[in-house]
């Protein structure tokens, strides 16, 4: 029997099944980010971080790929794959990462240092991609900075992923765009401290994206996959983490798979009243979006030829050198 929905659209009432039959009808892909709600990390048929994500887009077979993601990363699909159709389930999931850094601007900022190589994260437009000289993620932003060691280098678009690399890299004259991730930001360094005296036992695990107070009391700072496995393999029995909210499943996941059991502890916000560890651009990707994207092939992610090819070249070194 069909669900009726707030809007016109009706829904069959078992969603997922009707998810899963849709995907061989369409001959589609389903690739899914860490931070999607865990139906949809469930439905996928490969779920990653950033890095994992691009890889498993060069290796695509079907006709469609269905990102449940955010736009950038159905864009870098795109760029990777000219020939499939990709589509996202809502067109608005953004990034403040990538929003917050118009490419217009970006151009005049790089114009403003001659000479600079740039490297910028993947969260960003695949306009900024096209003015780049390489791509990172978190997994591998520290060897792509020292891809450039002694020449002035732009790292964008996020202020705390670059003050990291800096740290690692052992520069400190990073030219760096001002940007920030909302989810990662708003953890609380004074909160986060006060809960490790409760649980003294307890190893912190942290993204590269978040403050450095909250980094300074770190166990490890890590990209998503690389806290998801060291949350599993760790020997403590508590783990306090800082990240997005949707690892948790997957760690849980992985745990039970083991036949581990572990305490796994959510870092503190600013705001104790919300939920402010889940990023609202991700979950924009709900079930039902899923189902009508899957449907009707829309809304499409597409990208400017011109635009494509010049944002590809950066990205495939990046690819080749994470090999
Ligand atoms: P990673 O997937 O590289 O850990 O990045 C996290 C993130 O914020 C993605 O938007
Ligand atoms: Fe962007 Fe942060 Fe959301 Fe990742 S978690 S998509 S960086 S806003």
């Amino acid at each position: 029997m069909d669900q009726l929905a707030p809007g016109a659209e009706t829904f069959p009432a078992d969603l997922e099944a009707a998810i899963r039959e849709l995907k061989e009808e369409q001959n589609a892909v389903l690739l899914a980010h860490y931070y999607q709600e865990s139906e949809v990390q469930d439905l996928a048929d490969f779920v990653g971080d950033s890095l994992a994500l691009a890889q498993a887009a060069t290796d695509v077979e079907r006709d469609v790929i269905v990102f449940c993601g955010v736009h950038f990363m159905a864009e870098t699909a795109k760029i990777l794959n000219p020939d499939r159709k990709v589509v996202i389930p809502d067109l608005a999931a953004g990034c403040s990462l990538a929003d917050g850094c118009p490419p217009d601007e970006f151009q005049a900022f790089i114009d403003q240092h001659p000479g600079a190589k740039v490297l910028t994260y993947i969260n960003c437009s695949a306009d900024v991609k096209a003015m780049s000289d390489l791509i990172c993620t978190s997994s591998n932003a520290v060897k792509m900075a020292q891809q450039f060691e002694g020449q002035p280098l732009i790292v964008a678009p996020d202020r705390h992923l670059a003050r990291w690399i800096g740290q690692q890299a052992g520069r400190d004259d990073l030219i760096v765009w001002q940007g920030a991730c909302i989810v990662h930001e708003q953890f609380s360094a004074k909160e986060l401290m006060k809960l490790r005296v409760r649980h003294p036992g307890a190893e912190v695990l942290a993204h590269p994206e978040c403050d450095q107070a909250v980094l300074d009391q770190a166990d490890l700072i890590a990209s998503t996959s690389g806290i998801i496995a060291r949350a599993v393999a760790s020997p403590a029995d508590t783990l306090i983490i800082a990240t997005e909210d949707g690892v948790f499943h997957q760690i849980e996941k992985k745990l039970r798979a083991e036949g581990k059991k572990k305490t796994l502890i959510q870092a503190p916000g600013l705001d104790e009243s919300c939920a402010c560890n889940r990023c609202p651009f991700m979950r924009l990707n709900t079930l039902e979006k899923l189902y009508l994207c899957l449907r009707d092939l829309a809304p499409e992610v597409t990208v400017p030829e011109e635009t494509r090819v010049r944002a590809l070249a950066p990205i495939q070194r990046m690819l080749e050198l994470s090999a």
